[in-house]
């Protein structure tokens, strides 16, 4: 029996829980307020799913997924996930998490950042380009036509080949973009996050400015998200987006 653990059960995680279980995968799920607040989201899940603490969800895990601000990084179990494979999600919003240097600067990037931290663990970055909404909307079978790829990077060659077969079970085929010094090709902002997976683009940079102008001139953004269906990215057209994309630091951004 396959268990993924979850540390965070926020907007990525509940949704990759949700492929999960359709995979036949059962979730332990995890967050910072314990996990009596998780109850109505494990009675959807149904009875594959679990909640408890994440330290608990991290040892439960054959693969763990750490879905949480980059802000809380240091707060991971390292002695609980020693040794697991672990699916990075994290970005780094300067806004969100304050200000990095070494992020900043392009030193490093945020994967090698939480590897750094979780010194035993094997890392993955996986899911952190593709917008919570188009997660459900793009996940197909396997060899399906229209499936879309998303890329992975990582230092462990056997812990990517595991998690792109964990990731083709929840629906999406994957590319391998390298090391996690190279992650920062997929990091926000680069060419292939989140807007390809969009069936409007357009609509999504337009978006991106405004919440952009809006925190650069102290407001909140008032606008919502462009919910869309998505369009499928596949593989081919992920990897040239990879190879010829600029570096994006924060004070290249839009929205940092
Ligand atoms: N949303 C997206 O479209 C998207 C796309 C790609 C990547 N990402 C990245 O993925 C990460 C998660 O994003 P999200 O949108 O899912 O965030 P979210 O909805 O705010 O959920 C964050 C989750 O992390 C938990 N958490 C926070 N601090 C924790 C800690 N110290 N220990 C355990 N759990 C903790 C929260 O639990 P509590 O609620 O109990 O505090 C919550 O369950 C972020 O780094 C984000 O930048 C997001």
């Amino acid at each position: 029996m396959a268990t993924l653990g979850f540390i965070g059960s926020g907007n990525i995680g509940t949704n990759l829980a949700r492929l999960a279980v359709a995979a036949g995968i059962d979730v332990v799920l995890s967050n910072s307020r314990g996990p009596e607040t998780l109850a109505e989201t494990v009675a959807a899940l149904g009875e594959r799913a679990r909640a408890t603490t994440p330290e608990e969800a991290a040892r439960a895990g054959d693969w763990v997924m750490v879905s949480i601000p980059l802000a809380a990084y240091q707060q991971l179990p390292v002695a609980a996930l020693e040794g697991k494979v672990v699916l990075d999600t994290i970005n780094y919003y300067a806004m969100r998490d304050g200000h990095i240097e070494v992020l900043d600067s392009g030193r490093t990037t945020t994967s090698e950042l939480v590897q750094e931290h979780l010194a035993g663990a094997k890392l993955v970055k996986a899911f952190n380009n593709i917008s919570d909404f188009h997660i459900p909307a793009l996940a197909r079978p396997a060899g399906a036509a229209d499936r879309t790829a998303l890329p992975i990077a990582g230092d462990d060659a056997h812990a990517k080949a595991d998690v792109a077969a964990l990731i083709s079970r929840l629906g999406f085929d994957t590319v391998d973009a390298g090391s996690l010094a190279e992650s920062w090709r997929f990091e926000p902002e680069t060419d292939p996050y989140a807007t390809p997976y969009s069936a409007d683009p357009d609509a999504m940079r337009a978006f991106w400015a405004q919440v952009g102008e809006a925190l650069r001139s102290g407001t909140l953004p008032q606008t919502p998200p462009p919910v869309d269906q998505g369009v499928p990215l596949p593989a081919a057209r992920l990897r040239t987006l990879l190879a010829d994309t600029p570096r994006k630091l924060t004070a290249d951004r839009v929205v940092a």
